[in-house]
């Protein structure tokens, strides 16, 4: 991954949504981790507000919120290298998104793709979801962060920030940082079990916390051919080995290409290699994340810590936006 110049400001929100997979993980927490461990300035939250856009169920959403936060501790997101919070305890972002909506063209929101795929499927889309790359802009905003680690579905979102910050600057001054995304070109799209991209919509993944006996299921389901044990493989067309590939080092993954590619390799065999390097891999993430299920209140104090953190630059961002365009502060 390209190292990044110090004093980076580096945010990114997480939806909810509960039971990370392996498209998470190596799509984007790896990347958080290696973000903070290169010393960059890192807020990470859970978007909460935006998951009210799909999550109508009270109970479900507080669960999946607590869910996550603890899943992301457990998989080594650090709180004392970076900043973890939930951004409904920073309910000033609301305020800052209204300021930008002011500014904010429709036609720009119009074209965003989660809003103009519902329409054009016919589907009615309440105002949330439309107006919820406002909400994204102010997230980004209010930390004054230079780069969104994001995947490619949201690179466009990240964009339209840029797009209000530029025209707030520019009537308003120089108040607002202009973001970048960063969307990690190392990291290729993680298959699912039936090679689709992996994503909880398509219920094709692989958890990261599921039950020992669900994930032995889960990954003993991927997709094959039926090739025989015997037969010569290519790899390169090989979910199995798109996804073994995940854990391996360099001279690893020659090894199984070699090994697919000279036949007498069967698929029990890449299936099991790959619930064994699942398991090291994740193992002590899951140990911790069942010791953080007794740990509410360790979770709670994190989310409290990272919210402070970030009201230290987010609080002042606002009241700068607000005297710029001649909203009194108290
Ligand atoms: N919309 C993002 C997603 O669904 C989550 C998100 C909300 C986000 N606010 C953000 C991502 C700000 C990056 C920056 O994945």
């Amino acid at each position: 991954m390209t190292k990044i110049p110090e004093k980076t400001v580096i945010l990114s929100g997480i939806q909810p949504s509960g039971n990370l997979h392996l498209g998470n993980y190596f799509g984007a927490v790896q990347q958080f981790i290696q973000f903070t461990e290169q010393g960059n300035e890192c807020y990470y939250f859970l978007a909460n507000y935006h998951a009210l856009t799909t999550i109508h169920d009270r109970q479900q959403l507080l669960d999946l919120t607590r869910n996550t936060a603890a899943d992301y501790l457990a998989l080594g997101l650090d709180p004392e290298r970076c900043a973890i919070y939930l951004q409904s305890d920073l309910p000033e972002v609301c305020e800052l998104q209204w300021l930008l909506t002011t500014v904010t063209p429709m036609g720009l929101l119009e074209r965003c793709h989660a809003y103009k795929d519902k329409v054009q499927q016919g589907i009615p889309a309440d105002h949330g979801l439309f107006a919820y790359p406002v909400l994204m802009a102010a997230d980004i905003l209010i930390v004054r962060a230079n780069r969104v680690p994001v995947g490619q579905d949201q690179k466009q979102h990240v964009e339209v920030t840029r797009d209000i910050a530029q025209d707030f600057n520019n009537t308003y001054g120089e108040v607002l940082t202009i973001p970048e995304p960063y969307i990690p070109e190392s990291v290729a799209t993680v298959p699912g079990r039936d090679g689709k991209k992996m994503s909880k919509s398509y219920n094709n993944t692989i958890g990261l916390f599921a039950r020992e006996d669900e994930l032995r299921q889960q990954i003993f389901s991927i997709v094959t051919d039926s090739a025989s044990v015997a037969e010569p493989k290519d790899p390169d067309r090989s979910v199995l080995y798109a996804i073994l590939k995940l854990f391996c080092e360099v001279e690893t993954q020659a090894y199984w290409a070699d090994r697919f590619r000279s036949g007498g390799l069967g698929y029990r065999e890449v299936k099991q290699a790959i619930f064994d390097k699942f398991m090291e891999k994740f193992g002590p993430a899951r140990t911790r994340r069942e010791e953080l299920a007794n740990q509410p209140e360790y979770v709670e104090d994190v989310l409290k810590r990272g919210v402070e953190q970030a009201r230290k630059i987010a609080l002042p961002l606002v009241r700068q936006v607000r005297d710029a365009m001649g909203i009194r502060n108290k």
